[in-house]
């Protein structure tokens, strides 16, 4: 059968195992997405009730059902239990006890990362649980006090390590090592450059930080190989996996990796601005006990260094009210507060959706999914070239072992409005990063073929609007405007 047509994409639908789990998530419908109201005003004001093509769980991910459900649970056991809710069962409900939530998810969201339940903590948000992790990772000394990380970092793990090395009163343009790409012509960094990198530092670098997947660009980055090179040289290697999470087969604990945090609104589902995670290897977590070393001759705690609130205090001391902060050992024991229940029943809903399938079985279907994008988008490039000119790139590495499930699409200078509201008015739904990228991103628990196969349709269609409207200028007209320091990585496809 033809590749290139929508009974194709029907076919691979009808032929993927995965298939059933799209019925365990909300699609928004193309008028819901138009809309300016929650609900239609007037019977017939349902507009095209066609589900809308959302490829963007790399930014928000879809509302799974079970998160509804569980959360009028939550409300109810709020309504009905007040503060017993903390700890007495509810026969009805799917979820644990409040004071338990937060355990009750930890073997599922260890499996999504692949780490031992004991090395996860759901907690804080990305940014906090990393000031949390440098806080307790990042102690610099005389001799070793730089922290590696990308130039193009996401902001926030940027101002992050910025503030912990201030904090310790040393000077940012001295101790932060930032990675530039190795040429204007492409923002990839290989893991040979990374590892050259590191060896020119090595001797006075404390820490390393690195995405698993690189927000903008999509690079899956090889974990293991920049973790291992890394500990050779004495180096401790923490991981942002916002874009990872959820989106590719991790082993943190097997890879040896000290720390590592994430969110969960991204390709785990649970809702804007949802509780994070965070992984802290086992040889970091351990408390050690030496008898009758302490004062009053209680047992001397041994454990690493961090800022501790009450909810990482061990759970038998934690109502004691002693003021002797006792960590549980592991993730755990880096908690600070309660955790919001509304936000963890919606990781214990999401995480109910992933334990139907295995991060290994959702790759399987990521790499055809994208695979069959990129096949899509190739030829779009190729059909539009000879009315349109070079329209765009992808930035993605080709290598499926060096992506997720995100395609970054480069588009020619000057049309990104048109594109981003041609596809709005299609009911497609993608993100920008401006000036010039698009991030799509099919996701294997809820994206099909078809979605796949509409959007390039739509795309491609967007693309020749744009250039009929005249909104693209000259890829040499653009780097011109940038005073020719910026190059965009646009020379790539030129
Ligand atoms: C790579 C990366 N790091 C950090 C963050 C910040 O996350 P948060 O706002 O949850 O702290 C984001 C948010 O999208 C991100 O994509």
């Amino acid at each position: 059968m033809d590749v290139f047509t929508e009974e194709y994409a029907k076919q691979q639908d009808e032929r993927d195992p995965l298939r059933r789990l799209r019925e365990y998530f909300v699609i928004p419908s193309k008028a819901d997405l138009a809309r300016k109201t929650l609900t239609p005003r007037a019977a017939n004001d349902g507009g095209e009730d066609a589900p809308s093509i959302y490829l963007c769980g790399n930014s928000l991910g879809l509302q799974p059902t079970l998160t509804r459900k569980y959360m009028q649970q939550y409300l109810d056991t709020w309504a009905t239990k007040g503060v017993y809710g903390h700890f007495k069962e509810v026969e009805d409900s799917n979820l644990a006890p409040w004071l338990h939530v937060d355990d009750d998810v930890l073997v599922d969201m260890a499996k999504v990362v692949g780490a031992l339940p004991s090395e996860v903590a759901v907690m804080q948000t990305l940014t906090a649980n990393l000031h949390l992790m440098l806080a307790s990772f990042y102690q610099p000394t005389k001799e070793r006090y730089k922290v590696i990380l990308e130039g193009k970092a996401f902001p926030s793990d940027h101002y992050a390590v910025e503030s912990h090395i201030r904090h310790h009163g040393l000077d940012p343009a001295d101790a932060m090592v930032l990675i530039e790409p190795e040429s204007g012509a492409s923002p990839i960094l290989s893991t040979h450059y990374i590892r050259s990198v590191i060896d020119k530092h090595a001797s006075n670098t404390a820490l390393l930080l690195l995405p698993g997947i690189q927000f903008y660009t999509g690079q899956l980055f090889d974990m293991l190989t920049i973790t291992d090179y890394a500990h050779t040289k004495g180096i401790t290697v923490g991981w942002d996996l916002a874009h990872a999470a959820g989106n590719v087969p991790l082993q943190l604990h097997d890879w040896d990796v000290d720390f590592a945090v994430w969110c969960t609104y991204k390709y785990i589902n649970c809702g804007p601005g949802s509780i994070g995670g965070a992984f802290v290897h086992e040889r970091h977590g351990k408390v050690k006990e030496r008898d009758g070393a302490g004062p009053g001759g209680e047992p001397k705690l041994e454990y690493r260094p961090r800022l501790s609130g009450w909810w990482g205090s061990s759970k038998s001391s934690r109502f004691a009210m002693t003021n002797r902060f006792h960590p549980t050992p592991g993730a755990a024991g880096f908690q600070l507060s309660n955790p919001s229940v509304a936000d963890t029943t919606a990781v214990r809903a999401s995480l109910d959706v992933f334990k139907q399938t295995s991060m290994a079985e959702l790759r399987q279907k990521s790499i055809k999914l994208t695979k069959y994008l990129e096949k899509l988008l190739d030829r779009s490039a190729h059909e539009l070239e000879k009315p349109s000119g070079q329209c765009f790139s992808i930035i993605t590495p080709r290598n499926p072992d060096e992506r997720g499930a995100q395609l970054s699409v480069l588009l020619k200078p000057g049309m990104l409005d048109s594109v981003m509201e041609s596809l709005e008015e299609a009911g497609v739904v993608v993100d920008e990063r401006r000036p010039d990228v698009i991030r799509v991103a099919p996701t294997p628990l809820y994206n099909t073929f078809q979605d796949v196969f509409l959007f390039a349709k739509h795309f491609q269609d967007a693309c020749e609007k744009a250039v009929q409207s005249g909104g693209a200028t000259s890829p040499s007209q653009s780097i011109m405007a940038d005073g020719g320091k910026e190059d965009r990585g646009w020379s790539e496809i030129k």
